[in-house]
């Protein structure tokens, strides 16, 4: 099997999230394989990187060739990536939603997608828009702050935290441990006890006296056997959508602040927070690549000979900037749905609405509190968080004037 272009080793997966030109990256690389790329994950540890739209498809809807269930990922069987490989957190098997097939996969989804669609979206963003608040009034006195961590992170976690029933003390603490967690850090382990322990205590109160919130309805759902699949359900959404969502807030943030076309968006700029979520939907999908699929058998993909138990990593990003869909012009992104952010197939993300009301609500909520925001350090300074699957920025340091506070 050839696994390595002519001349050089493999890319490794994180330049296409870490690089100052990510479409750089993609672009040679699919110049140079096509649409299916022999990548690295971590030194010794190849995948194939799917960045062509069509492939994707093909990929994330054939679920008996291609699994989410990482107990067939071959290399992983033979002990080529270790237990503890910093891999672990994203890709390694766990007994929830994102790790099944088939009808075991629909019995844990439905609760799920049954209770994205129950959510009160009034009441959401009316809470959302208190925490939003919360938060600004304690930075605005400065002057300045961190949007990344001050403020997307924070308002992602609270979020979800109400979501589930947790109050404001217990998202501050879940996000510790989640940090910790996938830090990869001596302290992930302890950082994944205590996310299952602030979990399994809401779930405890819940089953005692049920209120109108995730997590009862999940404890209620005929489709969950036990308090063990409950708690890896709400872990999934939980991991799901932290990062992504933080991101999401991030990006949009970055290219309202560093984009002309939306410079003085609240002195009528020529677009609007919902033109930018799009933008940044299409450009830098919060999501850039998503693990994994393993194959159940050899195949072909994209004129690559896949291997049986070859991982495939989810290439979102590169997938929506594949020529075959998209010609380059920012035009053709406005209200056009068609990339592949979400993903697409069974596992597709179940909460594109929640997750969209969470981040244009944060994002306009601040927009509107602190005036004439702008970034303090230059744009170029700008370094993603390090990561191989998301490229948020590490922070995003801003200055402004508080509401009221004369120009
Ligand atoms: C309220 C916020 C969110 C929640 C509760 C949520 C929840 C989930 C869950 C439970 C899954 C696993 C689904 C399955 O395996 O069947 C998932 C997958 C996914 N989510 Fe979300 N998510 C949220 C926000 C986001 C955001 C903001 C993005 C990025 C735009 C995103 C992108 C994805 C992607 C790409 C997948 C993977 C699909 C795949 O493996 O094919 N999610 N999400």
């Amino acid at each position: 099997m050839i696994h390595q272009a002519r001349g050089s080793g493999p890319v490794p997966l994180s330049a296409t999230t870490t690089c100052p030109d990510p479409r750089g990256v993609t672009r040679r690389l699919r110049r140079e394989w096509g649409d299916v790329a022999w990548v690295e994950l971590e030194p010794g540890v190849g995948a194939w990187l799917v960045m062509g739209y069509y492939e994707l498809l093909t990929v994330t809807r054939q679920e008996k060739l291609f699994s989410s269930d990482a107990r067939n990922w071959r290399l992983f069987q033979e002990g080529v990536v270790a237990p503890d490989s910093g891999l672990g957190p994203m890709m390694f098997w766990r007994p929830n939603v994102a790790g099944a097939d088939g009808a075991e996969h629909r019995r844990l989804r439905r609760p799920i997608d049954d209770g994205v669609r129950r959510i009160d979206q009034r009441r959401m963003r009316r809470t959302v828009e208190a925490l939003c608040r919360q938060l600004i009034d304690g930075f605005t006195e400065k002057g300045r702050a961190d949007l990344v961590g001050d403020y997307a992170a924070v308002v992602a976690m609270l979020a979800l935290a109400d979501m589930f029933g947790l109050g404001t003390g217990q998202g501050h603490e879940l996000l510790a441990a989640l940090r910790a967690m996938f830090g990869s850090a001596g302290d992930a382990q302890a950082g994944n006890r205590r996310f299952e322990e602030i979990l399994g205590g809401v779930l405890e109160a819940r089953r005692q006296a049920p209120a109108d919130d995730l997590t009862s309805h999940l404890l209620a759902h005929a489709d969950l056997r036990d308090d063990a699949e409950v708690l890896q359900s709400m872990a999934a959404m939980i991991s799901a959508a932290q990062e992504a969502t933080t991101t999401w807030i991030s990006q949009t943030f970055r290219l309202i602040l560093t984009d002309p076309r939306f410079a003085g968006r609240l002195r009528g700029g020529r677009l609007g927070v919902d033109d930018a979520l799009d933008e940044v939907l299409w450009r830098d999908p919060p999501m850039t690549n998503m693990p994994a699929r393993y194959a159940m058998r050899d195949t072909e993909l994209g004129g690559r000979r896949i291997a049986r138990g070859d991982a495939l990593i989810l290439g979102l990003s590169a997938a929506n900037d594949d020529p075959r869909v998209h010609g380059g012009a920012t035009e053709i992104e406005l209200g056009n749905r068609a990339h592949l952010a979400w993903s697409a197939g069974p596992h597709v993300c179940p909460a594109p609405v929640p997750a969209r009301l969470i981040t244009r609500t944060a994002v306009e909520t601040a927009l509107h509190h602190l005036h004439d925001v702008r970034l303090s350090v230059d744009p170029a300074e700008l370094a993603p968080h390090p990561s191989p699957w998301t490229r948020c920025p590490a922070s995003l340091p801003v200055r402004f004037r508080a509401a009221g506070d004369r120009p």
